[in-house]
């Protein structure tokens, strides 16, 4: 659970993002809607960076090809895949209020104390003595991955809404995915689902895209969009939403070699986080206990951030089998087996898949990248500058560009350079205020880059280049501004 200081930490970040135009609730002025969130100037820019990074690095292979599926998808795809009969989650009502809830989200703000008192409830002879705080919150833990006991255990707590004991109806399977309807006839044969994943978008194309591209087993097929859930407990800012984006990727592979392209996945994705910047000692793997892997799924680990909250899953790599494409090959009645040219076999390829979330990882590069450091002011004396380390590929503008005062020319050389820059990289022009207080404005959010125009620049035609995380400045010649840049930036 969250302490004090971290939910500050939290409340900080939400109101910058939502203060320099990051990220807006959605449809706000009517009192926002619950699990949607919309990206502002800033946001949009950097989730563009980040799904980019993520694009280059993933289909810039010569074995990866992309794919942009389209969101509705015929309603077999879903019952093939599984969703329709087990993409559920176990939630209960309360009798009383009628407030609904996960199963698992009734645990989630319980106290190890009142954790200790149910288990001395149900086992009395066992927790009736002292034990530390680290085991009770593995022994729960341990319980409530079992329904049938979580359920048992939800009757024994008061209900987050009215108070009310015992309260809860018997959980019940709740389908995650949104339904609605094609053509103008809302009845049963006419409905489809919006995707809850973009992977069943790539299953359905594997052999359009082998065919079309010619690739030859192992490879694999990339895709970035949209994905819909109707999560009951929404959460955490951008954590869990009912509209989110993400990027995933199938490998398809020859059945036995598996277990080896799982593992050099894992690799690479945890990899590509560390590079954009993300801090190595945030991170951990979560394996998924044997038991609670996902219908589909042969081994899963998880890539998990440390959120103020505590850890959560940014990314999923799991070894999906031939589970989908056998599925899809029954459902559709279409063979969907690969033909290998040299051994002159036919089977179903196995799928290693990376799905990240860009909307989840967004945030957590966000988090990560929040600071708030004493700085001195142009007085000398110090203050907090709250400043956004990012990645500079990740950064929404690269460069600010400043005069130092609004006359003897300087606006008019700092608006050529503008010029100059302004095709090659995102830049931003400011005038306002204190040149300190436009570097706090910029370096709030993540700007790597300040360029000043002094008196000196009218003299010698070099600027100042200040760095967002060193705050030391160097003078560049203004002809090789372009250069310098593309090799700090490009
Ligand atoms: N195709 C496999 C799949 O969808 P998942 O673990 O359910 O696996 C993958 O989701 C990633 O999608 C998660 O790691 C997370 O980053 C993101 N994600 C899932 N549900 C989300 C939600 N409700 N809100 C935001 N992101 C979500």
């Amino acid at each position: 659970m969250a302490n004090k200081e971290q939910t500050k930490v939290m409340e900080k970040i939400v109101s910058l993002a939502k203060r320099r135009g990051f990220v807006f609730q959605s449809s706000e002025i009517y009192g926002g809607l619950n699990g949607c969130w919309d990206y502002g100037p800033l946001g949009v820019e950097m989730l563009n960076n980040l799904k980019r990074e993520w694009w280059k690095e993933m289909t810039y292979r010569d074995n990866v090809e992309g794919v942009d599926a389209a969101i509705l998808m015929h309603p077999r795809v879903w019952e093939a895949s599984g969703h329709v009969e087990n993409f559920t989650d176990p939630m209960v009502d309360c009798k009383q209020c009628k407030a609904r809830y996960r199963l698992d989200a009734l645990f989630d703000d319980l106290s190890v104390k009142r954790k200790k008192e149910v288990l001395r409830e149900l086992y009395p002879d066992q927790y009736a003595g002292q034990q530390n705080d680290e085991v009770i919150e593995q022994v729960f833990a341990q319980l409530v991955i079992n329904d049938q006991k979580a359920a048992e255990i939800a009757m024994m707590l008061p209900c987050p809404n009215c108070g009310s004991k015992g309260s809860f109806t018997e959980a019940r399977k709740f389908n995650l995915m949104f339904k609605t309807f094609v053509g103008p006839v809302e009845d049963a044969s006419a409905v489809v689902y919006l995707r809850p994943e973009t992977a069943q978008g790539i299953f359905v194309n594997f052999l359009n895209v082998q065919t079309a591209s010619r690739q030859k087993l192992p490879f694999g097929i990339a895709q970035i969009g949209k994905a819909f859930r109707n999560e009951i407990n929404t959460k955490n800012f951008l954590f869990r939403t009912r509209e989110f984006e993400q990027m995933e990727m199938q490998f398809f592979v020859k059945p036995g070699t598996d277990d080896h392209y799982f593992e050099y996945w894992r690799a690479e994705r945890m990899k590509w986080f560390i590079n954009l910047g993300m801090k190595k000692e945030k991170l951990q793997w979560h394996q998924h206990p044997k038991d609670k892997l996902a219908h589909y799924a042969k081994d899963a680990y998880d890539i998990e951030y440390l959120f103020p909250f505590g850890w959560g899953e940014i990314e999923g790599i799991h070894n999906r089998t031939n589970f989908d494409l056998s599925r899809h090959e029954e459902y559709s009645g279409k063979s969907m087996k690969y033909f290998d040219d040299e051994t002159k076999e036919k089977y179903i390829p196995y799928v290693i898949e990376t799905s990240a979330g860009a909307s989840r990882s967004f945030m957590a590069f966000l988090i990560d990248a929040y600071h708030e450091q004493e700085a001195p002011t142009a007085e000398g004396t110090m203050e907090t500058r709250v400043v956004l380390k990012l990645h500079p590929k990740l950064a929404p503008y690269k460069i600010a560009i400043f005069p130092l005062v609004n006359r003897d020319g300087m606006p008019e050389y700092a608006k050529k350079i503008e010029a100059d820059l302004r095709p090659h990289f995102k830049v931003f022009y400011d005038d306002s205020g204190a040149v300190g207080r436009r570097y706090r404005r910029q370096d709030e959010i993540g700007t790597p880059y300040c360029v000043t125009v002094d008196s000196q620049t009218l003299q010698d035609e070099t600027i100042t280049v200040r760095d967002r995380d060193t705050m030391q400045q160097e003078r560049v010649a203004a002809s090789k501004l372009k250069e310098y840049f593309a090799i700090k930036l490009l």
